[in-house]
């Protein structure tokens, strides 16, 4: 048994311990917001909140969150409405939606050490997320303008 905390709520996980956190949130607590992509740290899709950190939860074996604060997208903001999910239904983001929870993880994580990120922040900061339908620079104006408070 894993004992962690996720989006608030304790949780033990009987898995093996190098089972991936993707597959413990998907499977083992139904929380179908966090998507698989590459399974190898490479895209992005899996990013969910380790203690406020962004992780790649595809590549995070479950011991690793042993007695931690797990935040998936479903637990970002409790009724959807954190700004950054405003700002992307403001912009329209989302194309296929696929890899848009763990852009929105990856987002908030930057905005939270970062309130008022320069455009080149914000590229930067995102780099490592892929998105397959080019939603790119509608995601920096959508962190643009959560930023900004709009
Ligand atoms: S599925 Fe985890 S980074 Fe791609
Ligand atoms: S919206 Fe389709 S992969 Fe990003």
């Amino acid at each position: 048994m894993t004992a962690f905390t996720i989006n608030g709520r304790r949780v033990d996980v009987k898995a093996d311990a190098d089972t991936p956190l993707l597959w413990v949130i998907r499977e083992h607590l139904k929380l179908t917001g966090t998507k698989f992509g590459c399974g190898v740290a490479q895209c992005g899709a899996c990013t969910v909140h380790v203690n406020g950190e962004p992780v790649r939860s595809c590549s995070t074996p479950l011991s690793e969150v042993a007695g931690k604060q797990v935040t998936t997208i479903e637990g970002l903001a409790p009724k959807g409405d954190h700004p950054l999910q405003k700002a992307w239904i403001a912009e329209q983001v989302p194309q296929c939606g696929y890899c848009q929870s763990g852009q929105i993880m990856s987002a908030a994580a930057l905005l939270k050490k970062n309130k008022k990120p320069t455009r080149d922040q914000i590229k930067e900061h995102m780099n490592g997320n892929i998105c397959r339908c080019g939603t790119y620079n509608k995601i920096v104006s959508a962190i643009e303008r959560a930023a900004k408070g709009a």
